[in-house]
């Protein structure tokens, strides 16, 4: 622990989004969502198709500009221009549709776009090759053969190699869009160990899904959307995993509905 946050009892959020809002043209995405993501905690965003779960991801991401509310990383506010810059700070994203060559090897897509070199620009092959075996290996992955081109790993597995990549290359902030959503049960629970190990190493994990029953298990704190609106942002603790499936299927329209009917009766005199 760094003496920055050992001096506090609560380690300082990495990531910090108050009343964040963002338009596209006359489309509210995201209105007034609130979060916050400590080191050594998995987040949880669900949501329907549609809910801003994407819009709010791309916002911490880099890949947008939020238009209302601050947006802090580790209490510094920001507006990253590009992804390049949110990864400067720390923040990684594992996109759905990961970006990787599938007929290179696996230890070339781990390096790719950062290749390590020696003199004269050769690769250092044998660097690499062993990095990759080694860093698959401390999350638990034993590949093997580093060699096999990447397209012949299992879709988890491959989602497992992104988020080892990610480790290795100093993320403090992990994203996850949909990482569990294409895959079958086994599979699922293969990634979401490594959402754990991700934890584990002091990690704050950004983890979105529609599943309840994948998000449960691994999440420390949960926030739903609804039509770009949080509905509910609870901490373990504070949600039972029934009640989160409640929120996930006509429950949520319930509680949008009690929500809304308050806010009527208040304003009435
Ligand atoms: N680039 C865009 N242009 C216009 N509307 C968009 C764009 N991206 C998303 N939206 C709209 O914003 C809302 C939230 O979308 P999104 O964040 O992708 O939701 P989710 O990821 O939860 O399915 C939806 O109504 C969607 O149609
Ligand atoms: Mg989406």
């Amino acid at each position: 622990m760094s003496a920055e946050t050992a001096s506090t009892d609560k380690p300082r959020a990495l990531v910090r989004l108050d009343g964040v809002g963002k338009n596209y043209g006359n489309i509210i995405a995201l209105r007034d969502v609130s979060l916050e993501v400590a080191p050594g905690e998995v987040t949880c965003v669900l949501g329907d198709n549609g809910a801003g779960k994407s819009t709010l991801i791309k916002i911490v991401a880099g890949l947008h500009r939020h238009d209302e509310g601050t947006y802090e990383v580790e209490g510094k506010p920001v507006s990253f221009a590009s992804p390049r810059e949110a990864l400067d700070h720390g923040i990684a994203t594992v996109y759905q549709d990961l970006a990787v060559v599938p007929l290179m090897p696996v230890w070339r897509n781990f390096f790719l776009g950062s290749e390590k070199r020696r003199a004269f620009g050769l690769m250092d092959i044998e660097f690499m090759r062993s990095t990759t075996k080694n860093e698959l290996l401390a999350m638990g992955i034993d590949l093997r053969d580093v060699d096999q081109p990447i397209g012949t790993l299992s879709g988890g597995e491959r989602q497992c190699v992104a988020i080892a990549r990610a480790v290795y290359f100093g993320a403090k902030v992990l994203i996850l869009d949909e990482p569990t959503a294409a895959l079958g049960v086994k599979q699922a629970g293969t990634v979401l160990r490594y959402i754990v190990q991700a934890r584990e190493r002091g990690l704050g994990v950004i983890f979105i899904t529609h599943n309840p029953h994948h998000a449960y298990p691994v999440g420390d704190r949960f926030l739903v959307l609804k039509r770009g609106r949080g509905i509910a942002y609870r901490s373990k603790g504070e949600l039972t995993r029934d009640e989160l499936t409640t929120l996930m299927s006509g429950g949520a329209e319930l509680e949008e509905l009690a929500h809304e009917l308050e806010s009527i009766t208040s304003k009435e005199p």
